[in-house]
């Protein structure tokens, strides 16, 4: 199984599918998302799925999707949404509904040549796009060490940061790192006393730091809201699942402002804008019963939010008489 879907029945019913829309899966994946979303199309409807992922575009070239009428593979990073849509014949403002399912896909993880898991013995690569240059091993090798310790503090929140720089320095003036397993036996050294579970978590906490550091992963997320805000029409809507807590705060931040910040802004009136009505006050979480079934499933969090009317004003205190 290339991948099981998260929060696959709430996404779909989120983005409220009309059988003649224009819906975007941001990240095609093994396209099980997609294909509910394509079910719901009739004719005339439109799907248009990204992803950077060449193994992702060999899905998108199978049944149900190849030769179908509506749908269209884009293999592209979603920073640059706007751009390959308009190009696809799709106009800022016209957009019923875009959907991000963020991370990589279990198959990612699984394939012990792409690096992304610390479980396998592969090159230390963690490209999602593998066209792009700099691999993770680049970036251990290349970082100062001072890079290296804001690298995992601020992406992975990993405990004794400073430590794990300096040994990774240590480690790379002998030999440079190739291996997950070079990194693995430094985690190893550098926290000697970490053991099971304990282990894991930091170990996937080192992995996550680098990965999101390799795929630039907050700036590609903060330039696809940007994109997606202007793509979505009136009352069209996003929706976002995310895999840990700071791309979580992004997308929370986004639907509630319209920045990454999360602090709204006001225009030349004092007229607050926010383009966004959040629909999920609080994240969907999968259910006991789904993490059951698919335990990769258990730090999904589900954010809606549909795109408020371009000439409604909110304002910041009760207008005057
Ligand atoms: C969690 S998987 C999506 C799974 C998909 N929803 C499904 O049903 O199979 C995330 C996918 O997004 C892709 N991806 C992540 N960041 C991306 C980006 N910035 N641009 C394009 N694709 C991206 C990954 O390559 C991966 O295939």
């Amino acid at each position: 199984m290339y991948h099981v879907p998260a929060l696959m029945t709430e996404a779909v019913e989120a983005l409220q599918v009309r059988p003649q829309g224009v819906y975007v899966d941001a990240t095609f994946g093994g396209g099980g998302h997609a294909r509910a979303i394509l079910a719901r199309l009739g004719q005339g409807g439109r799907l248009l799925a990204f992803d950077q992922d060449e193994q992702a575009e060999a899905n998108a070239q199978q049944a149900p999707f190849a030769g179908h009428v509506g749908f269209q593979f884009i293999r592209a990073n979603f920073r640059h949404l706007k751009r390959h849509l308009r190009a696809w014949g799709v106009l800022p403002g016209t957009v019923d509904g875009i959907l991000a399912d963020l991370g990589v896909s279990s198959h990612q993880l699984d394939t012990a040549g792409r690096g992304f898991s610390f479980r396998f013995e592969g090159p230390l690569d963690m490209r999602m796009n593998p066209g792009e240059e700099r691999t993770a091993a680049d970036w251990l090798n290349e970082s100062t060490e001072a890079e290296l310790q804001d690298l995992f503090s601020r992406y992975g929140e990993v405990r004794n940061a400073r430590t794990l720089a300096r040994a990774c320095v240590q480690f790379r003036e002998s030999t440079p790192f190739r291996t997950t397993n070079d990194l693995v036996r430094v985690c190893d050294q550098a926290l000697k006393s970490l053991k099971g579970m304990d282990r894991a978590r930091y170990l996937a906490q080192v992995f996550q730091a680098l990965r999101i550091a390799v795929n630039d992963e907050l700036g590609a997320l903060q330039d696809f809201l940007r994109d997606a805000t202007e793509m979505l029409r009136p009352a069209g809507r996003l929706v976002v699942i995310s895999y840990h807590s700071l791309e979580d705060r992004l997308v929370k931040n986004w639907l509630k402002a319209g920045n990454a910040e999360g602090t709204p802004q006001s225009d030349f009136y004092g007229n607050i804008r926010r383009p966004f009505e959040v629909v999920t006050r609080k994240p969907i979480e999968p259910t006991e019963a789904e993490i059951q079934q698919n335990p990769r499933a258990r730090s999904a969090k589900m954010r809606v939010a549909e795109k408020r009317e371009a000439a409604q004003p909110e304002y910041d205190n009760e207008p005057g008489p």
